[in-house]
C-alpha cells in the first residue's frame, strides 16, 4: 500500500509554467492511496472512488483512467518488469478532483511508488518526480513540473522549471485554511487560456509574470524569517497579480475577501484558478472566524493544515 498527499501552491502558480519561481507545500490531510495486489488474471486497474475498473490491453480505456493506464505501463518498463504476473491495482483518494490541491498527480504518485515497492524497488523521489511528470501531461499538455515535485518530495519547496527544487527552513510554522470552492477547474484549460493570451499579448503578460516571480522571491524571505504579517500581505498581492493575468473569479475573489475580513492575514486563489481552492493564512485565534466565514460564503469544506520544514 501506497499512499501520497495533495499539494497547494502558495505562491507563483501559472508564472511557473514561465520559468518564474514558484512555492508550493504538501498537504497530508488528504491524499492518494494504491494498493498492489496479486491478482488472477491480467492487470486490472480499478479507481474506486470513480466506480470505474479496466483490464490492461482491453480496449477502449475510459477517458478517466487513460492516464493511469498509461502511467502503470510505463512505470513496469521503468522497473523492468517485462511480464508482470497478475496484479490488481486498487486506487482510493480523498482529494476532491480539479480543485488545486494536485489529485492526479497525487494519484501517480502513489501508483508508482505502490509498484515500486511491489517489486522490491525502493525509488528516490527525483525517480518518482520524473515518471509522474510524464503522466501529468496527460493533465495538462505543458505542466511545469511543481505538483509532481512537490508530491513526490513531500516538503515545502521552492521550485523553478527544469532545475532541482530547493527544500528551505520554514522559520516559524503556519496554519492555512483551504476552502474549496466547489468549482471544477480542469488545470489544463486554464493554463492553456493564459497561453493563448500570453501568445498574443507577451508585452503584456510577461512583466506580469516577472512581478509574481518577484513575489515569490520575497514570500521564500519571509517564510525564513518567520515574518507572518509580510508573508500574509504577499499573498493578498499574489492575488492581485492573479486577478490582472484574469484567472480568478468573481467567486474567489469573494471568498479571498472574506476570509480577510474574518482576520485572515492574507489569502489567495491556489492552483489553476477559475475555481478550485483558496487558501488563507490564519492563526490559531483567527481559525474558527475564517473557517466559518468561508463556509458562510460558500465553500464545500475547509482543511487547516500546518506547515512547517
Ligand atoms: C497547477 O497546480 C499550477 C499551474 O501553475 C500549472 C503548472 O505549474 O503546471 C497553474
Amino acid at each position: 500500500m501506497a499512499f501520497a498527499p495533495g499539494k497547494v501552491i502558495l505562491f507563483g502558480e501559472h508564472a511557473v509554467v514561465y520559468g518564474r519561481p514558484a512555492i508550493a507545500v504538501p498537504v497530508t490531510q488528504v491524499g492518494a492511496r494504491v494498493t498492489v495486489e496479486r491478482g488472477v488474471g491480467g492487470i486490472l486497474v480499478q479507481a474506486k472512488d470513480l466506480g470505474l475498473s479496466h483490464t490492461m490491453g482491453e480496449l477502449p480505456v475510459d477517458e478517466a483512467l487513460e492516464p493511469v493506464v498509461s502511467l502503470v505501463e510505463s512505470a513496469l518498463e521503468y522497473l523492468g518488469v517485462r511480464l508482470p504476473p497478475p496484479l490488481v491495482i486498487t486506487i482510493t483518494s480523498t482529494i476532491a478532483m480539479a480543485r488545486g490541491l494536485g489529485s492526479g498527480a497525487a494519484v501517480s504518485t502513489a501508483l508508482v511508488r505502490g509498484l515500486g515497492e511491489h517489486f522490491g524497488r525502493e525509488l528516490s523521489p527525483e525517480e518518482v518526480s520524473a515518471l509522474v511528470y510524464e503522466a501529468e501531461k496527460f493533465h495538462h499538455g505543458t505542466p511545469s513540473g511543481i505538483d509532481n515535485t512537490v508530491i513526490s518530495y513531500g516538503h515545502p519547496i521552492y521550485f523553478v522549471r527544469g532545475e532541482p527544487p530547493q527544500t528551505f527552513k520554514v522559520g516559524k510554522p503556519f496554519l492555512l485554511a483551504i476552502g474549496d470552492s466547489g468549482v471544477k477547474s480542469p488545470t489544463k484549460v486554464v493554463v492553456e487560456e493564459v497561453r493563448r493570451r500570453w501568445e498574443k499579448e507577451p508585452s503584456r503578460y510577461e512583466p506580469l509574470f516577472d512581478q509574481i516571480g518577484q513575489v515569490v522571491e520575497r514570500a521564500k524571505e519571509e517564510m525564513e524569517g518567520g515574518n507572518l504579517e509580510g508573508l500574509g500581505s504577499l499573498m493578498d498581492e499574489n492575488q492581485a497579480l492573479l486577478r490582472d493575468l484574469g484567472v480568478s473569479s468573481p467567486q474567489l475573489d469573494d471568498l479571498v475577501k472574506v476570509a480577510r475580513e474574518a482576520g485572515a492575514l492574507g489569502a489567495k486563489l491556489s492552483g489553476a484558478g477559475r475555481g478550485g481552492s483558496v487558501i488563507a493564512l490564519i492563526e490559531e485565534r483567527t481559525r474558527e472566524a475564517v473557517t466559518t466565514a468561508l463556509e458562510r460564503g460558500g465553500v464545500q469544506g475547509v482543511i487547516t493544515t500546518e506547515v512547517s520544514s
